[in-house]
């Protein structure tokens, strides 16, 4: 059985390309049975259409409540069957009750090697701006499980990514993302394949499928 996979995503969606991508040449066996974003003009929203995924236009803003929108999430989450639920670009904050029905089920991007340079406010250039005043010589890819808190959960892979001399934080962001390019598509290939076993924090990735 394939797993069946969610994309949640705010912007271009250069990451859900790059799954895309993988999904097409075999290197990742899952499903894409469902988009959710909530920008309808975004390029992630346009690669849903052009690969026939269902694709959903849900905004918080459009709900009188967070337990509303929690509800219609959920909802569509369940009525697609889906298994996993992969953030990729997404800016809106999940409520709880998703990310409690989904646990070990939600996974997201960083650019940046966390818990350096993450959390609240920590998205787009501001990551980069604020890596490169620090003064950091490495930065790069988390990809984590999502929990109750901002770029918090168990990490799943990192990938470095050196801070050069020269670097603005687009010449930084650009580097980052062909590495996130190079990363997501191998945790949820684990994944999908059962490589993945969760101990408290600490997350390990099989060559092999778990089975016990
Ligand atoms: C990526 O840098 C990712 O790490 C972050 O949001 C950005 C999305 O980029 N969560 P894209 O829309 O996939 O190009």
């Amino acid at each position: 059985m394939t797993l069946r996979c969610a994309v949640l995503a705010s912007g271009q969606g250069s990451n859900f390309g790059a799954l895309l991508e993988r999904q097409a040449c075999g290197d990742l066996k899952v499903e894409f049975v469902l988009f959710i974003g909530n920008n309808r003009e975004a390029g992630a929203f346009a690669r849903a259409q052009a690969h026939a995924i269902p694709a959903l236009h849900l905004a918080p803003s459009g709900f009188p409540t967070e337990e509303a929108y929690a509800a219609r999430l959920l909802d569509e989450l369940d009525g697609h069957g889906v298994e996993l639920v992969i953030l990729a670009g997404y800016m809106k904050k999940l409520p709880l009750a998703v990310v409690r029905v989904f646990r070990h089920r939600i996974v997201n991007i960083h650019p940046a090697l966390l818990p350096a340079f993450g959390g609240k406010g920590m998205y787009g250039s501001h990551v980069h701006e604020a890596v490169i005043a620090y003064g950091a010589k490495l930065s790069g890819v988390t990809v984590h499980f999502v929990d109750e808190e901002y770029d918090h959960g168990p990490i799943i892979l990192q990938r470095a990514v050196e801070v050069l001399d020269g670097d603005d934080a687009n010449s930084l962001a650009a580097r980052v993302l062909s590495a996130e390019h190079a990363s997501y598509w191998q945790a949820i290939a684990a994944i999908a394949e059962g490589r993945i076993v969760i101990e408290g924090r600490r997350v390990k990735m099989k060559s092999d499928k778990v089975t016990e």
